[in-house]
């Protein structure tokens, strides 16, 4: 199966994953839990979540908590897709109806790893209560992308 097929089937377990990993939001001062799941080339689900700091602009996202658990593995490469859900945090789960994409810090983090390991990265994006769901290529989140291959370190 051709790794591109794999990170669609993918989708509805990624976000799964996330949501799992939402649950342990470290998210005191936003209120709002973020969790995100990579997939690796193996099949191998990398989780991550937000972590909030009393320094507010310290406070990391679930996408690139979950990218440093990849590379930490030595992995980053190996990244074929990501799924993302997010809201604040109630009794059964998560509120909200819009996607969570990702920010704009997280998408230049994914491309370190799209870069990298030479491939584009699906994204899958859900919403706190599970009612919408979308599918984007990072490619589209982040069009002319500035990345390693310009540094030509890569
Ligand atoms: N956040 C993420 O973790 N990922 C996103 O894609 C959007 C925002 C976090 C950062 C902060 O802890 C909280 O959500 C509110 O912005």
């Amino acid at each position: 199966m051709a790794e591109v097929d794999l990170a669609d089937i993918a989708g509805a377990v990624l976000i799964d994953a996330a949501r799992e990993a939402a649950a342990n939001a470290y998210a005191p001062y936003s209120r709002f839990a973020v969790g995100a799941a990579l997939l690796l080339d193996d099949g191998t689900i990398i989780p991550g979540t937000n972590m909030e700091n009393a320094s507010y602009g310290l406070s990391l996202c679930a996408e690139t908590v979950a990218l440093a658990a990849a590379n930490t593995a030595g992995r980053l490469r190996d990244v074929v897709a990501i799924g993302i859900v997010g809201g604040r945090k109630t009794r059964g789960g998560l509120d909200g109806s819009d996607p969570v994409r990702p920010c704009g810090r997280c998408r230049q983090m994914l491309n370190e790893a799209a870069q990298i390991g030479g491939r584009d990265i699906i994204v899958h994006c859900a919403s706190g209560d599970g009612g919408a769901i979308e599918r984007h290529l990072l490619s589209e989140l982040l069009p002319h992308a500035f990345g390693p291959a310009d540094l030509d370190l890569h």
